[in-house]
């Protein structure tokens, strides 16, 4: 008999053609977002759960389920699935890293040149039919090349993003939980290790690449953007939350800090609407992984660990190596 599994969202449908050679598979294809209690109904019966960022999976829906023996999220990020609640029930929980990286750090360095370089803002400007002359002034930002790059989470992402200075001969200085190895450092555009304090005041273009925890839940507010320069620019791609967005709002009202980037908000989608009313911010829907190529691999990539889960292996993404396997 085929292992049972649910799929949370609507995915690419060769990559659904592909789970169901493999499982029993009920999906949600018509794509209305599942709260916990409905997504803790929709596992009833089920072997294995295909989730994304949006799907609460919570100690609530382990207890309901004791059969459930995999939650594979299509994100790097994680911060939707109680993993210590999934290791307590004997539930394998994964994640899709490395696949994202380069396009991830690809789209931080379109968020961030947008933001310095005032392009939405300028666009958004022409459209609306104010362009009748060229100015000295017009739309005129800070620069990005020569400038230092601030990396707030020096993983592989970070590391991605401060390999793509090199070109643009910035200055890079990073902080992270624990410092890179030497050689790691030298490969990230010899990247230096700072305080975030020093890290905030240095920076002409800060860039938000860590993981949210508890731990990091505000990492920038009032306190910290009070640090920067009021020509700075801030990036967030991280998870909302890391930024207190209305502390963001005030600094970005009052000329505290010159632009920010922000792809990922608190509450998502639901976002502070304060920042449709502003010009010096970018606002895009969490689409820092966005290419075709790299979404169909994070699909596959949730896939190939579901597959290896309920085939009784370890699959390649296991965020919780010390669960107790289920028969
Ligand atoms: C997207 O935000 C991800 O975590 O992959
Ligand atoms: C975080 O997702 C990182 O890899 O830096």
């Amino acid at each position: 008999m085929k292992a049972k599994i649910f799929v949370a969202r609507a995915i690419f449908p060769e990559v659904l053609e592909r789970l169901a050679q493999h499982f029993d598979v009920e999906s949600n294809q018509e794509d209305r977002i599942y709260g916990a209690d409905e997504l803790r109904q929709k596992a009833q019966g089920k072997d294995g759960l295909f989730t994304t960022p949006s799907e609460p999976v919570n100690a609530a829906l382990f207890a309901a389920n004791p059969q459930l023996k995999a939650v594979c999220n299509m994100a790097v990020g994680y911060n939707n699935i109680d993993v210590a609640a999934a290791t307590a029930a004997g539930v394998m929980a994964t994640n899709t890293p490395e696949v994202l990286n380069e396009t991830t750090a690809d789209f931080a360095w379109a968020l961030m040149m947008a933001t310095a370089r005032r392009i939405t803002e300028s666009e958004h400007w022409l459209r609306a039919g104010h362009w009748k002359k060229w100015s000295y002034d017009s739309f005129t930002g800070p620069d990005v090349h020569g400038a230092t790059l601030g990396i707030i989470g020096m993983g592989r992402i970070g590391q991605a993003i401060a390999r793509r200075s090199m070109g643009f001969d910035m200055n890079v200085i990073y902080h992270n939980r624990s410092q890179l190895k030497p050689e790691l450092e030298a490969r990230a555009n010899n990247a230096k290790y700072v305080g975030k304090e020093e890290l905030l005041r240095q920076a002409d273009h800060v860039v938000l690449v860590l993981p949210y925890s508890k731990e990091s839940h505000h990492t920038i507010a009032a306190a910290e953007l009070a640090l920067m320069k009021p020509t700075a620019t801030l990036t967030n791609i991280a998870r909302g939350g890391i930024v207190d967005d209305a502390a963001l709002i005030q600094t970005l009202r009052t000329g505290g800090i010159a632009a920010a980037g922000l792809d990922v908000f608190e509450n998502e989608p639901a976002f502070n609407p304060e920042f449709l009313k502003l010009s010096n911010v970018v606002l895009t829907p969490h689409i820092a992984s966005a290419s075709t190529p790299t979404r169909l691999a994070m699909a596959n990539c949730a896939a190939d660990n579901l597959i290896a889960a309920l085939a009784g292996q370890t699959p390649p993404n296991l965020l919780n190596p010390d669960v107790a396997r289920k028969g």
